[in-house]
């Protein structure tokens, strides 16, 4: 099969952490995998498939994940397409909390409504305070995310809830929808 671009948009790096582990297991299983922030993209032209990805802030996608989908949706709806979404609403992984992620999602991708996407990847994120894109960040929204981290830790005794597991069975059965 020809090449799949996984691409992410983050503000402090968690999504990243979850884009490079989605490429792990696609190269596990021998595709063909290019990873880079949503905002480096130039072209997917390349691409047999697109793997996306985004965080949530206030309920919103990043605006990365948008400006991606005005960039490029004429191309992604000729090809393969998959969404995958890192917040905090799921870290208990139930009905309420998918219906009202898939809800925030849909507020974007609805306006895409030629993109017909293969799967739809809900898992639960991080407050992340070491990373390059989290140095990056503006002192304001670095106290928010510090703060925050702090008031988890205190309160659940973490502030990380990724399942590297079910991120790894999500980029598994990926490969036969993208291929
Ligand atoms: C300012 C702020 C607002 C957030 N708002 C939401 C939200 O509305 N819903 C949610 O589920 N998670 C929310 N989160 C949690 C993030 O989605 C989660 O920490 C995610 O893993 C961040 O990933 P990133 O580092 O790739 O941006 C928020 C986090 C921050 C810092």
């Amino acid at each position: 099969m020809g090449k799949v671009l996984v691409a992410y948009s983050t503000w402090a790096g968690a999504t990243h952490q979850v884009a490079e582990e989605i490429v792990k297991e696609l190269n596990k299983k021998n595709l063909q995998v290019n990873i880079a922030a949503a905002k480096d993209v130039k072209t997917i032209s390349e691409y047999q498939a697109v793997v996306l990805g985004t965080s949530i802030h206030a309920g919103q996608m990043t605006g990365d994940f948008k400006k991606f989908l005005k960039r490029f949706y004429k191309d992604l709806a000729t090809k393969k397409t998959a969404f995958f979404v890192v917040c905090f609403n799921m870290i208990e992984d139930n009905d309420k909390n998918r219906v009202e992620t898939l809800a925030w999602l849909n507020k974007t991708i609805s306006k895409f409504s030629d993109i017909k996407p293969v799967s739809i990847g809900l898992f639960a994120g991080a407050a992340v305070t070491e990373s390059d894109e989290f140095n990056r960040l503006n002192v304001l929204i670095k106290k928010l995310i510090e703060s925050m981290k702090k008031s988890m830790d205190a309160e659940r005794g973490k502030s990380d809830f990724r399942e590297w597991e079910k991120i790894h069975a999500w980029a598994t059965e990926l490969v036969e929808k993208i291929s």
